[in-house]
C-alpha cells in the first residue's frame, strides 16, 4: 500500500479591484445575471458569466420549476447557452455569483457536482484549463481548471473514446 497526498492551489482576492479587469467585468456580469434569476422556490439566486475565446461573454442564471428537478443551475444554463450559440468555441473562464436574502452572498459560490461535470466537459473540449471565479461578498476565490473542484473526474477517455 502507498498513500499519496494531493495538493491544489486556490487564489483568494480580498476585493474586486485586485483582479484583472477582464475578470472584474465577468464577475459584474455574473452579479447582474444573478439579479435576473428565476428562483421563487429557493430564493437563492445564482448568476454565471462565461468568457469565450472569441471575446463574447454569455450569461445565465438559475431557472427553477414547480416540478423541482426540472429546473437548472446558473452555470449549466450559461454553458449550454454558450455552446449552443458558439459551438466548439473555447471557454476561457466562468464567474459565478450568488444572492441570498437580497444581498451578494458572503460565502464563495460553490458549483454543484453536476455543474462541475459540465464545466469539465467544456474544459476538455477547449483543451485548456477553465479559470473558475467564485464570487463572494468578502472574498473572491479563483481556481485554475476543474481538476481542483472535481479530482478523479469521469472522462470520455475512461470509456476508451
Ligand atoms: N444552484 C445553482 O444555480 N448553481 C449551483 O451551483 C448550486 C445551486 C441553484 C439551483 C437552485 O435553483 C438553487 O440554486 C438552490 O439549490
Amino acid at each position: 500500500m502507498k498513500e499519496i497526498q494531493l495538493e491544489f492551489k486556490i487564489k483568494i482576492y480580498q476585493s474586486l479591484e485586485e483582479l484583472p479587469l477582464s475578470s472584474q467585468n465577468l464577475i459584474l456580469k455574473a452579479r447582474e445575471a444573478a439579479q435576473r434569476a428565476y428562483a421563487p422556490y429557493s430564493g437563492y439566486r445564482v448568476g454565471a458569466a462565461v468568457l469565450l475565446g472569441n471575446g463574447e461573454v454569455v450569461t445565465g442564471n438559475n431557472q427553477e420549476n414547480a416540478a423541482y428537478p426540472s429546473g437548472l443551475c446558473a452555470e449549466r444554463t450559461a454553458m449550454f447557452y454558450a455552446s449552443s450559440r458558439f459551438p466548439g468555441e473555447t471557454m476561457c473562464s466562468i464567474a459565478v455569483s450568488t444572492i441570498s436574502n437580497s444581498a451578494l452572498s458572503g460565502k464563495f459560490a460553490k458549483p454543484c457536482g453536476s455543474c462541475r461535470q459540465v464545466i469539465a466537459e467544456y474544459e476538455d473540449l477547449s483543451g485548456i484549463p477553465i479559470v473558475i471565479i467564485l464570487d463572494g461578498s468578502s472574498a473572491i476565490t479563483v481556481v485554475n481548471g476543474i481538476d481542483t473542484l472535481l479530482p478523479f473526474r469521469f472522462k470520455k477517455e475512461d470509456m476508451g473514446k
